[in-house]
């Protein structure tokens, strides 16, 4: 039985995969379910992954991932991607539970329900926003369309890292790249110019010579600071 710290250290970023290994796509699929479960900003779930399975589609690929080793000998790539467009119907399915949760109590206060009917189409459509106090105009909403990239891209982040330890406990291996072309890789997904792609994780079976040395930390004491 591994444990989570067995887990965690087998995980490394791997750029050669083998060829002759007897590679099961249904890990990566039960991999990609796990990512769901990843904790995401107001349970929003603003994420799409994009798994690349085909042959003529992972050539396109790899070549998008600009060639690089890490890519290149992969069984299968996914796409974390961020789904800002999607926005509405997420509000709509959070409000729909809330509103589910409080219909046997006629005097909920609105505010229990403003904040996946007002806050979140405030956040992620600018509604509401000239009223907002300190947020008005052109540098709000710039600000305000900046801090949804960020929010969006931590969730996806957090899903990419919960499907890389997913394939880690099954013995499967990964490397989260965030070197590619991005524009040509969000038109071979035919994915919205408002998306963004957080990371491509290449997936397989590692070979040995597909970890390049050996694991490098600073000190505990450079990173982990109490107060
Ligand atoms: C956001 C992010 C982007 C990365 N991009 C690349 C990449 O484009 N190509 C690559 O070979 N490795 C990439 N890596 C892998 C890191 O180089 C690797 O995780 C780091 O060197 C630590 O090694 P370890 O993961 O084996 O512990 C990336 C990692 C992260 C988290």
């Amino acid at each position: 039985m591994k444990t989570f710290s067995d887990i965690v250290n087998y995980r490394r970023a791997i750029r050669k995969y083998d060829p002759e290994f007897n590679f099961d796509p249904q890990v990566i699929a039960e991999a990609l379910e796990l990512a769901t479960l990843a904790p995401n900003s107001s349970n929003m779930q603003m994420w799409e992954f994009h798994r690349v399975r085909s042959p003529e589609m992972l050539e396109k690929m790899k070549a998008a991932c600009l060639g690089q080793n890490a890519a290149k000998t992969a069984n299968e790539l996914v796409a974390f991607v961020t789904t800002p467009q999607k926005w509405k119907a997420r509000a709509d399915m959070n409000a729909k539970v809330i509103r589910n949760a409080f219909a046997s109590k006629p005097n909920t206060p609105e505010h229990v329900f403003a904040y996946y009917e007002k806050d979140m189409p405030f956040l992620y459509n600018g509604e509401g926003m000239v009223e907002y106090k300190g947020l008005s105009g052109e540098e709000g909403e710039r600000q305000r369309k900046e801090d949804v990239r960020v929010i969006l891209n931590k969730s996806a982040a957090l899903a990419a890292m919960t499907f890389m330890y997913a394939l880690s406990e099954a013995g499967y291996d990964s490397c989260p790249m965030e070197g590619f072309d991005e524009d040509h890789l969000k038109d071979l997904l035919g994915l919205p110019k408002e998306a963004d792609i957080c990371m491509v994780v290449s997936c397989g079976k590692r070979l040995p010579e597909g970890v390049y040395g050996p694991r490098l930390r600073v000190d505990l004491t450079d990173v982990v600071i109490e107060h």
